[in-house]
């Protein structure tokens, strides 16, 4: 059957394997993933999408993300071409598309004496994925430092949002299915050494603190209000416990790492025992900060 998708060809790929794209190597194909090169072709996917009623996600590095095993229905779109990927720095504006690597951005700041990111160093993911889940440490996060971004629709018109309008909140925005194009940060200018400093100390910190080698989505569970998450699993008594071929990090019990056979369902498992040892022990309900797909 035609499909307005057919004028896509180059830039699409059916039934394709999503677990190379994300951190913990896992989840089945994407029936399309398509990576389009200028915000026209962009725009135009997108009305494509809309008029033949397929479902689209986008995908940034896979890094907050554990897609399921059977795959995903509709359109998976990445950024990784071109405008989406630009960034430009502007006295003490970053202006960054949502495809550009948060560790790019901040090393650009830093290389231009700007400092605001110096906290968000470690964090893997790009832009889209750090505006849509606002990254961040118990010393900062994105969401204070972004001024604007632009928005496409599933019409594919461009719309610029304020901060206010983005409604940051801890590892959340209320964008609902917005695809972020772009994101305007407003950072100051600082002693470039005194910047370089608090960079290498933060990164020192997480790597000390997290996993950083193994294959992982970061913290599975959001903190509990002045809680962590992370705590309250050791002290349940989980560190190291596994479901099929992955565990719960000696490390960071926030954290679940995965091994070569491990499955999606694996993950889901763990996640279950996790939650429903905590529940048991510390009568607390953790709440997922990973993404799942669909
Ligand atoms: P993805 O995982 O690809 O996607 C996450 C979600 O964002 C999905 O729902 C996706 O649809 C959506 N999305 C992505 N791009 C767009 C876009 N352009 N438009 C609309 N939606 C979009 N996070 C922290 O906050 N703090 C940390 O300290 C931290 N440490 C980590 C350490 C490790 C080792 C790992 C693996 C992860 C860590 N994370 C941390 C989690 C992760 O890095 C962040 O959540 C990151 O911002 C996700 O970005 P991404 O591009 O990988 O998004
Ligand atoms: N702790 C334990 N056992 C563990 C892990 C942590 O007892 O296995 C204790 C630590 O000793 C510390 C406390 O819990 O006293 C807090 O730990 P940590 O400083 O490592 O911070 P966290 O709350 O576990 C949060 C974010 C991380 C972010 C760090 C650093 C969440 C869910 N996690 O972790 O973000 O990197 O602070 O600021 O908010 C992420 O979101 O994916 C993520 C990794």
């Amino acid at each position: 059957m035609m499909s307005c998708l057919d004028s896509f060809a180059e830039i699409t790929r059916q039934d394709e394997p999503l677990a190379p794209y994300t951190w913990l190597k896992l989840g089945g194909p994407a029936q399309y993933l398509i990576e389009p090169r200028t915000m026209d072709e962009l725009a135009a996917v997108l009305q494509c999408c809309q008029k033949e009623k397929l479902p689209v996600h986008v995908l940034g590095e896979g890094s907050n993300l554990l897609i399921r095993d059977e795959g995903v229905s509709g359109v998976v779109l990445r950024l990784n071409n071109g405008d989406f990927c630009k960034v430009e720095v502007d006295g003490t504006t970053v202006k960054a598309g949502a495809g550009a690597l948060l560790s790019h951005v901040i090393s650009r700041s830093v290389a231009g004496g700007l400092t605001g990111l110096e906290e968000l160093a470690g964090i893997p993911g790009t832009i889209g994925g750090a505006v849509i889940g606002n990254a961040g440490t118990r010393s900062g996060e994105i969401g204070t430092k972004v001024v604007s971004i632009d928005v496409m629709n599933h019409e594919g018109k461009i719309e610029t949002l304020s901060s206010e309008m983005i409604g940051f909140e801890y590892r959340n925005s209320h964008l609902g299915n917005a695809i972020v194009i772009s994101a305007t940060l407003q950072l100051s200018e600082d002693d470039p050494n005194e910047i370089t400093k608090r960079l290498r100390k933060t990164w020192i910190m997480k790597k000390a603190s997290q996993p950083l080698s193994s294959q992982s989505a970061g913290c599975v569970f959001k903190n509990p209000r002045g809680l962590s998450a992370g705590s309250l699993i050791e002290q349940s008594g989980l560190k190291g416990t596994r479901v099929g071929d992955c565990e719960v990090s000696d490390l960071h019990a926030n954290f679940i790492i995965t091994h070569e056979n491990c499955t999606s369902d694996d993950v889901l498992r763990l996640i279950n025992l996790v939650r429903s040892k905590v529940q048991d022990t510390h009568d607390i309900e953790l709440e997922l900060e990973i993404k799942t797909w669909p």
